[in-house]
């Protein structure tokens, strides 16, 4: 072996300032939760929307459509707009859901997470803005980070069932906006936006000439049924849509996933753009994009039994937040989560009360302000797909604690 003789001590390698501004709390908050753990403390992990993790399966029909494709041969690299099957089953269901939609403007992606990555890169300069709403699912504001944008954050309101306060929306758009997010059923809160709320999104992003990010990853979960794509309300408004299999169809780790660009050429360039990145990461993984032809053209019946399975948790912890003193909790209507709010004692942040309880209780939930929610307006993010006996115990470790927390001030 060579030996290399240096004449100064290695240094570390530095690495670039845009990761400083980059931050992911669902996943940044594990390392207290490893810290707990190792001290010899179990931890229930209510971080992650991840179904999977807590017993609901993967309908076998995907997992058949995966497992074929792969014993036939497809395991080479796809076209990077994805194989035309998959994009047709998606043009073919937005079709079926309301909005006319041509596969050439269907995009298979590695899940939602690769269509937002896509979109705003593609659409969003240096030094531009997006109105993201607070609290907010944060790869957006991570991904602006990284691209050197800034998020606007409009206020939604717990008091009206955290809908967006449009008036806020309105004063936050400037020339240099670009963008409006909208997610919906909402990841952290739950809420679903009734259609007056969308169509007035739409009409102010009409007026001054901004994209609609539409994240519908949980349109499929509002415990009612499906809701509609937003695209729906106006067909001609620049929508970009986006989902995945993920949550609706229990696959998260595939990640699996699809975007649509409107059918208005004012999307076109948008489109090209989009595609032209695409072209750069190859393709989303190949077998796994059979399933979506599955997912979307096959049986859905599991989704019947997951969404009554959701409502039932969903008012098993609303009932429980808001029975503790201090604590307010709107009720969730899609997806799997919840946004309680605790009245903090002066000077406390969100995430003193979230990383006491994770030491007191070995309970991991997420800070508000992971989700660009302000730090003093102690709320924190449950994922509720535990069991509703698990969620019980969980529950019951949280009032206590907020009961000593209050007390201790
Ligand atoms: C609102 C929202 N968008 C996107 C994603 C990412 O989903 P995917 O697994 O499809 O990338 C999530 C995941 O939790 C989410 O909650």
């Amino acid at each position: 072996m060579l030996a290399m003789t240096r004449a100064t001590a290695p240094t570390a390698i530095r690495t670039a300032r845009r990761v400083d501004r980059f931050t992911y709390a669902i996943r940044n908050i594990v390392a207290e939760a490893k810290k707990v753990e190792a001290a010899g403390q179990r931890v229930r992990y209510l971080n992650i929307g991840d179904p999977n993790q807590f017993g609901f399966v993967t309908p076998p029909h995907l997992i058949e459509a995966v497992s074929r494709a792969m014993r036939d041969g497809h395991n080479g690299y796809t076209a990077s707009v994805g194989i035309s099957e998959a994009r047709e089953a998606v043009a073919a269901d937005f079709t079926a859901r309301g909005v006319p939609t041509s596969p050439d403007r269907v995009l298979i992606t590695s899940g939602t997470s690769e269509g937002i990555e896509l979109a705003l890169t593609a659409i969003v300069n240096e030094g531009e803005s997006v109105l993201v709403p607070s609290p907010t699912y944060p790869l957006y504001t991570a991904v602006l980070a990284k691209i050197g944008a800034e998020p606007a954050y409009y206020r939604t309101d717990p008091g009206n069932g955290w809908l967006p306060d449009l008036d806020h929306v309105r004063r936050l758009i400037t020339p240099h906006t670009r963008a409006l997010v909208v997610i919906d059923p909402n990841n952290p809160t739950g809420a679903i936006y009734p259609n007056d709320v969308r169509y007035a999104l739409i009409q102010l992003a009409d007026e001054h000439g901004l994209v609609i990010l539409a994240d519908e990853v949980y349109g499929d979960l509002a415990y009612d049924g499906p809701v509609p794509p937003m695209a729906t309300l106006d067909l001609e408004a620049p929508i970009i849509s986006y989902s995945s299999l993920s949550k609706a169809y229990l696959a998260p780790g595939w990640r699996a996933g699809w975007m649509a660009v409107g059918a208005t050429p004012r999307l076109d360039g948008a489109l090209a753009a989009i595609k032209k990145l695409a072209d750069g990461r190859l393709c989303s993984p190949g077998p796994m994009q059979y399933a979506v032809t599955a997912a979307l053209k096959g049986d859905r019946s599991h989704q019947v039994a997951f969404r009554e399975a959701l409502r039932a948790r969903a008012e098993l912890t609303t009932a429980r937040m808001n029975a503790i003193p201090g604590m307010r909790c709107v009720a969730p209507r899609g997806a799997f989560y919840a946004m309680p709010q605790f009245t903090l004692p002066p000077g406390r942040r969100d995430e003193d009360f979230v990383l006491g309880l994770l030491r007191a209780k070995g309970v991991l939930v997420v800070y508000g302000s992971g989700f660009g929610a302000n730090a003093a307006d102690g709320s924190f993010r449950i994922v509720f797909l535990a069991s509703p006996e698990e969620l019980g115990g969980i529950y019951d470790d949280i009032a206590d604690f907020a009961k000593e927390y209050a007390k201790a001030g």
